[in-house]
């Protein structure tokens, strides 16, 4: 069965079951600065496990694109991925245990036909926090699974938590046998040998951990996920995703392209460029913060292992294109996309390879200088220069150091790392202050424009669009965001005729104080969050705009005049910059 059809079925299941089908958020979470990337269908319905009313109701179903990175350097292996796609099904304060567990049970038997005798299934043991589940084991058991096939164990293994804090609890754990020999007698579900595939877990979220301990939530909800690669990997009687239809096309191309043979290579590549792809299509650019720098870092690993495949590089084009072939059917948007998503890839490596070979060479003479004073440990400071230098992220010359059996010092680097940034903070936020030093009736003007391009800029390019800088004489007003190309020319008589469509438009500009963090949940623009005291003020233009800022602004747009660009450049690597006039 296609991994497509899995999922259909999966939310057509649900459907009958009374729940609604509601849209996958994007990899980027949107109003969440605390997580990098969506890693489970539950993180964007966080406020409706805690009690908020879901427009939808209270049973609800998706597939959830989702990033998870902590395995990165695994990526290579028969099973890991850093992007995959969880279908799962939820009751706020609907159902509880049996009623998830029957239909589980029935959706893996009935509807996916997987042998009854297939299945084992884990329960949590009980400990201080919360007894022993008991009402897990005796569902099994009336649904058909022999006592043997269940077992019971601690929070380890059967308790589910996003992170540190926030809704968790006990869980119920599904495994598919595959058949193999146990690997030692006591071989069990919970074992790494491979004989035991986990398929399925099903959350019972009833408690609320913080700093604390744990508290009773408002209601019992269920947060169930499936992971979809593995569960078509299964299905089709494949040893590891890299053979379903979601991957093969790809590594069939990279087989046929490489000149030496090395399969975790084209794993890698393979794997990486398919999260690249769905990151990027989610909004996502190359950059050295936050989620940019994971796409980065999975685009020069892929990068690297295509020359270690010795794969020509102008192949990438064919290379995406297939990638993108092979999901379409599953993510029909990234066709639209799909020209915009080759350049950000294909920019990326280019900027990359051109430092890649000197940087392979200096990293040689690292190793070296380390080998031949008997030390197994690079110099912290040579793995930052590799990074400021020759753009190699510090994972990656820790992944090469390994091959040579050295090792990277990643506590002591983040140290050097986080030295340097405060440097560079303290600079960036002497140049943003400069920006609006005087404040003459022009810079307000200017300083309101800015607001208003900053949202134009969004509505015309995209929601990737952020403030990186601005400065503002009485002559003129300079704007630096972040976007990976130039401007077209109609790109930029768009943007100018919707800012001076909403300066004719008279919208009034308010000014509310708040919290940082509501403001943050408003989804209020900020540049340099940390920057900010904990209550803070929020522009808003009309519904057009709402930006976090110090002030001062004109009280109506209708005071700017007319806006005009006079020069779009680059300003940095992934930065632009415009230049612009009130007439
Ligand atoms: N949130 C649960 C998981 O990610 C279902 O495993």
């Amino acid at each position: 069965m296609k991994a497509i059809e899995i999922r259909n079925k999966y939310l057509n299941f649900f459907k009958k079951h009374g729940h609604s089908i509601i849209p996958s958020a994007p990899v980027i979470p949107e109003n969440d600065p605390s997580v990098l990337f969506n890693t489970a269908g539950m993180q964007p319905l966080v406020p409706y496990l805690l009690g908020q009313k879901h427009p939808s109701g209270t049973r609800l179903t998706d597939y959830q694109k989702c990033i998870r990175t902590v395995d990165i350097d695994e990526v290579g292996d028969n099973r890991h991925l850093t992007y995959f796609e969880m279908l799962g099904n939820w009751s706020l304060g609907d159902y509880f245990k049996e009623e998830s567990i029957e239909m589980s049970y029935e959706f893996l038997t009935k509807e996916l036909n997987i042998p009854a005798e297939k299945i084992s299934v884990t329960c949590f043991k009980g400990d201080e926090d919360c007894p022993r589940d008991e009402v897990s084991y005796e569902t099994w058991k009336k649904v058909g699974i022999p006592e043997e096939r269940i077992y019971f164990f601690g929070k380890d293994d059967n308790w589910w938590i996003a992170g540190e804090e926030g809704p968790c609890g006990a869980d119920t754990e599904m495994f598919y046998d595959t058949g193999k020999p146990k690997c030692s007698p006591e071989c069990n579900p919970s074992c790494d040998c491979g004989k035991y595939i986990e398929i399925w877990n099903n959350v019972f979220m009833e408690f609320y951990k913080d700093k604390n301990g744990y508290s009773k939530l408002k209601q019992q909800n269920v947060d169930t996920g499936l992971g979809l690669e593995r569960m078509a990997m299964i299905l089709q009687g494949k040893e590891t995703p890299f053979e379903t239809e979601l991957f093969s096309p790809v590594m069939k191309e990279l087989e046929k392209l490489q000149k030496i043979d090395i399969i975790e290579s084209r794993r890698i590549v393979a794997e990486h460029l398919r999260s690249s792809i769905m990151i990027i299509n989610d909004g996502g650019r190359p950059s050295n913060v936050d989620s940019g720098y994971i796409l980065r870092r999975l685009l020069r690993r892929m990068t690297r292992h295509l020359n270690k495949l010795e794969i020509d590089l102008d192949k990438l084009p064919e290379i995406i294109d297939i990638s993108i072939d092979a999901i379409k059917e599953m993510y029909p948007e990234l066709l639209d996309r799909k020209e915009n998503i080759k350049k950000v890839i294909i920019d990326e490596k280019d900027k990359f390879i051109k430092t890649l070979k000197n940087g392979e060479r200096e990293f040689e003479k690292v190793a070296n200088r380390a080998k031949n004073s008997g030390k197994k440990v690079i110099e912290t400071q040579a793995v930052f220069n590799l990074y400021e230098t020759y753009g190699f992220p510090p994972e990656m010359t820790e992944e090469l150091a390994k091959e040579q059996n050295l090792e990277v010092d990643m506590k002591d680097y983040q140290k050097l790392f986080k030295e340097h940034q405060e440097k560079s903070r303290l600079g960036s936020e002497q140049k943003f202050k400069g920006g609006l030093a005087s404040t003459g009736e022009m810079e307000i003007k200017y300083h309101t424009a800015t607001h208003l391009l900053n949202a134009a800029l969004k509505v015309v390019l995209g929601d990737h669009v952020h403030q990186k800088g601005s400065n503002i004489t009485p002559e003129r007003m300079r704007f630096d965001f972040s976007h990976n190309a130039k401007m077209t020319d109609d790109e930029k008589k768009q943007v100018e005729d919707l800012v001076n469509k909403w300066i004719s438009d008279k919208l009034d500009v308010t000014v509310e104080e708040m919290p940082k963090e509501e403001a943050i949940k408003t989804g209020a623009e900020c540049m340099f969050i940390e920057k900010y005291p904990d209550i803070v003020t929020v522009y808003s233009i009309g519904n057009i705009s709402k930006e976090l800022c110090g002030g001062p602004h004109v009280k109506n747009t209708g005071d700017l005049g007319h806006f005009k660009i006079k020069k779009e450049e680059a300003s940095s690597a992934g930065v632009r910059r415009i230049k612009a006039i009130l007439e």
